[in-house]
Parts: structure tokens; C-alpha cells; sequence
């Protein structure tokens, strides 16, 4: 393919564009099959995964569709490419991470140091008691050397259980030890959860936008997802969640009540009462995914939803990822009414999660001053959200809307309806900073003008200058 002398677009979304104005131009009809993935590329002299990329753009365009084992097709009723896709009512098969390459740069990008770390929502290691758990780790490693050698009972270290179950008097649930599994991160809790409240080829409902490592478990599980909208403010639409609930058969919904990724929100307690009900009613089970529960900007740790289940419908998802360690990859579940479902599960999966990085944050809980390392990392994220957000609100054109979180260290960015984040994050990538197109964030490829931003590191001149380059960027794209 001749590559364009414009450097910055990346050679998928220049592929993209030619097709596009051909089928525009009429070469390709509506209802016609377009080349297949392998003869483009060896047409044009680029990879398939090129090409594949540029086929998946021109699908989220709504241009082309896939059509099981015949290839891509044009489709029959194009739509108007600026009207925002409607989507969100359909069931859609989830995205895996190998079909979308930003995404699986995106989590690469968390361990490339040389990067403005803008993208990835995790926290600067500045900010997290690395030394101390260091030292906790060799004294652990040296009082437990037989506990830490050998296998765990399936439900995990019973000293973690036994301080998460303390924990959660300040959620407003008071869990005993017996109700916990501890995991590998919350994104086992996660799947664990999934998988024992479905099976393949159901529907679950998510907030829109939701966390990509949800979609991609469902995607993983055989899942589809019906994304019912939510706002920074309050969260889910419990509205729409009902009609939904009224008209599908929907297996279970995966939420995020406090601090949502990449949305920020609080759900209001009377919503959260409303939406058990609504569960209640429907008979079922709600996901809640509470990892961000502990980072409430100020006053008191907000309750979890699962200290109003009453019917025994919530299965409760956590880690110590944004708090202490994500590499130390300790997180649990509690499911009580699932609980010998999980065990067998969490059995078949991996046996049990590594004794030593659970005994060490069981013993960081206990004597390591967690409460008091959680009130400077609140505060840590509360000046970053605030520096970054006065920062985007200076450069970033006047029409953009930026979320306003009292909670957790993401912003959520809506720009003007003409610049695509994708491009955007190519650009940016390439100029050395790491950010999060919008539509990662949803099963339809919506959310096109969107931007997650982490403002997990402390703000300093690199972050500084990439944020006028992004404004640049967006500039440029609006000429
Ligand atoms: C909302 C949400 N849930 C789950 C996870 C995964 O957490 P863990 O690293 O504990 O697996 C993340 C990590 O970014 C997240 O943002």
C-alpha cells in the first residue's frame, strides 16, 4: 500500500478511509462482499492484522459487517457515521482483547516506564508502601516457611479472610471469614463470578460505558452484553435497567455503585435500593465490582451495595489492586449463597491463590497502618484528579464535558463530536503519552469522542506538556 505522507494516521485507519470512500463512490454496493482479509493484505503489502483492524473500524463505522464464515459484507442500510450509534439496547457479542489491538497496547503500555502513563488506571507506585511490604514480605516469608510453601485451603489464606471479614464492617456488611475466597486480583473474582451465575451464549446487562476488563471476560465466557447508559452523576439508568429488564431475558449485571471506571459516579442510595428490588424481582444476581470502594476524596468510605442484600443476590468483587499492590495480585469474592459453586470453580481454575503476597497483605492489614495509608493515598488522588481535571478544563476545547469524581483517580472526557479518540490515541502513543480511547469502554464501539484519562500518578511538567499536546492534537483534528 502506498503509505500517506501524513505520518501521524496510522496505516489501519488509512486503509480504512480508502475503503470506505470506495464503497462510498459505489465500487463496493450495499450487500456486496468486500476483498477477504488475506487478499487485501497481500494486495496492498500489509499485515492481516492490519487489515483486520481497518475491517473492524469500518464495523464500528457501521459501514461493513462480518458475516459468519462468507467475510465482510457491505452493509445493506449504511447510517450516517456522525449520527451516534443507538446500539446500546442490542445484545452484542463482547470484544475480546486479541480483536482489538488498542487495547492490548494499552495494557502493555502499563509497564513501558517511557510513557506519559495517562492511559492505564493504576497507581504510581510513589504512591503505595512498596518498602514496607517488602519487609513485611521477608519477615512473612520467614515466621510462615511452610504455610508459604505449601498449598492454602481452596477458599484461600485464612488470616486475609479473617482481616477482610474486619474490613467489611466499614462497607456495612460484617462477612464472616467463611463467606470470602481470596483470588488473583479482582479480575478472577470477576470471571469467577460470571461463570457461576451463567452460561455461555447469555446475556448479562453492564453500565455503559463499563470497565474493558469486564467486556473482555464476557467476551471470554461466550457472553453477550446489553450496555444500559449511566452517567458520571448517579450511574446506571435504573429506568432504561428495567425496561431492559422487562423485555430480555438477562442472566446477571455486572456494576460498579461506588466510583466507577472510567465514569467516576456514586450511585444514590435510593437507587441502590430501587435496583435490588428491580434484581429481586427479576431473580437476579448482581456483580458488584467495589475496587475502587476504599477511595472516597473525602468523609466516609461509601457502603457497598451488598450491605443492603437483603436476598443474598450480590456477589461482592474486590483487590488490594488500587489500594496497595496490583502486582501483588490479591483479591476475593463473597458470594455466600454461591460459595460451593466458587470453591469448586476457584479449585478447577488454579487450586489457590500464592499464600505469600495474601499473608503479607493480611499482615499489612493488621499492623502495617493501612487506615493510615489509605487517608494519604485519598488524598494523593483527590489533588491528582483535581490538577489534571483544572488542567484539561484550561486546554481541552470549550465544548468538552469532563466528569467531576469524588472518588478513585479516573476523569472521563467527552470531546466535541468530530474527533475520533482512536486516532487520537495512535497520535498521542506515538508522541510518547498513554491515554484510553472511549469506545474501549463499550461492546458497540460507541463512545468515539471520548477519553479516559488516569490520573493515578502524581502531577509533575510531563503531564503538564502532554496534556497541551493532546489539546494540540484535538486542535488539529477540529481544523
Ligand atoms: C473497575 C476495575 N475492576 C477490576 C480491575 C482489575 O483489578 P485487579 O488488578 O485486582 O485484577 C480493574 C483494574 O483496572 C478495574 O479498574
Amino acid at each position: 500500500m502506498h503509505r500517506s505522507s501524513d505520518a501521524e494516521t496510522p496505516l489501519y485507519l488509512q486503509l480504512a478511509d480508502r475503503i470506505q470512500s470506495l464503497i462510498k463512490a459505489g465500487t463496493f454496493k450495499p450487500g456486496e462482499r468486500i476483498p477477504s482479509v488475506r487478499h487485501l493484505s497481500a494486495q496492498h503489502h500489509v499485515s492481516i492484522p492490519t487489515v483486520l483492524q481497518a475491517y473492524l473500524t469500518l464495523e464500528d463505522r457501521r459501514m461493513i459487517e462480518a458475516r459468519p464464515k462468507s467475510g465482510y459484507f457491505v452493509r445493506n442500510h449504511l447510517d450516517d457515521p456522525q449520527r451516534p450509534a443507538t446500539r446500546s439496547r442490542r445484545q452484542l457479542q463482547s470484544r475480546s482483547l486479541a480483536q482489538f489491538p488498542p487495547l492490548m497496547s494499552l495494557v502493555h503500555d502499563v509497564a513501558n516506564p517511557h510513557l506519559v502513563p495517562m492511559g492505564g488506571a493504576y497507581p504510581s507506585p510513589e504512591l503505595l508502601p512498596g518498602a514496607k511490604l517488602a519487609r513485611v514480605t521477608s519477615t512473612v516469608a520467614r515466621s510462615h516457611t511452610h504455610q508459604i510453601i505449601s498449598y492454602d485451603p481452596v477458599p484461600g489464606c485464612p488470616l486475609l479472610r479473617e482481616e477482610i471479614s474486619r474490613r467489611s464492617i466499614d462497607w456495612g456488611c460484617a462477612l464472616s471469614p467463611d463467606d470470602f475466597i481470596i483470588t488473583n486480583g479482582a479480575t478472577e473474582a470477576l470471571h469467577l463470578a460470571l461463570s457461576v451465575t451463567t452460561q455461555p451464549g447469555d446475556t448479562v446487562l453492564i453500565e455503559s460505558p463499563s470497565y474493558y476488563g469486564v467486556l473482555t471476560i464476557l467476551s471470554h465466557l461466550k457472553l453477550r452484553a446489553i450496555a444500559v447508559p449511566a452517567c458520571p452523576e448517579r450511574g446506571l439508568d435504573l429506568k432504561a435497567a428495567a425496561r431492559i429488564l422487562q423485555r430480555d431475558r438477562i442472566a446477571a449485571m455486572v456494576l460498579m455503585p461506588n466510583f466507577n471506571n472510567p465514569l467516576g459516579s456514586l450511585m444514590p442510595e435510593a437507587n441502590r435500593i430501587e435496583l435490588l428490588s428491580l434484581a429481586a424481582k427479576h431473580h437476579l444476581p448482581i456483580i458488584e465490582d467495589d475496587i475502587y470502594g476504599d477511595l472516597q476524596h473525602q468523609g466516609e468510605r461509601p457502603a457497598a451495595l451488598k450491605s443492603l442484600d437483603k436476598n443474598q443476590q450480590v456477589l461482592l468483587c474486590g483487590s488490594f489492586s488500587k489500594t496497595l499492590a496490583p502486582g501483588y495480585r490479591v483479591g476475593y469474592i463473597s458470594a455466600p449463597r454461591y460459595q460451593n459453586k466458587l470453591v469448586q470453580l476457584k479449585t478447577a481454575q488454579n487450586f489457590c491463590s500464592a499464600p505469600l503476597p495474601a499473608l503479607t497483605i493480611a499482615d499489612f492489614l493488621k499492623n502495617g497502618g493501612y487506615e493510615h495509608h489509605l487517608r494519604a493515598l485519598r488524598h494523593a488522588f483527590q489533588v491528582q484528579v483535581r490538577q489534571m481535571r483544572e488542567a484539561l478544563l484550561a486546554q481541552l476545547p470549550h465544548e468538552s464535558r469532563i466528569s467531576n469524581p469524588g472518588g478513585g483517580f479516573v476523569l472521563w472526557v467527552e470531546l466535541p463530536k468530530q474527533v475520533d479518540t482512536l486516532t487520537l490515541f495512535h497520535q498521542a502513543r506515538h508522541a510518547g503519552i498513554s491515554i484510553a480511547p472511549g469506545h474501549l469502554f463499550s461492546p458497540a464501539a460507541e463512545f468515539k469522542h471520548h477519553l479516559r484519562i488516569s490520573c493515578g500518578h502524581p502531577w509533575d511538567h510531563a503531564m503538564e506538556k502532554a496534556v497541551a499536546q493532546l489539546a494540540r492534537m484535538i486542535q488539529h483534528q477540529l481544523r
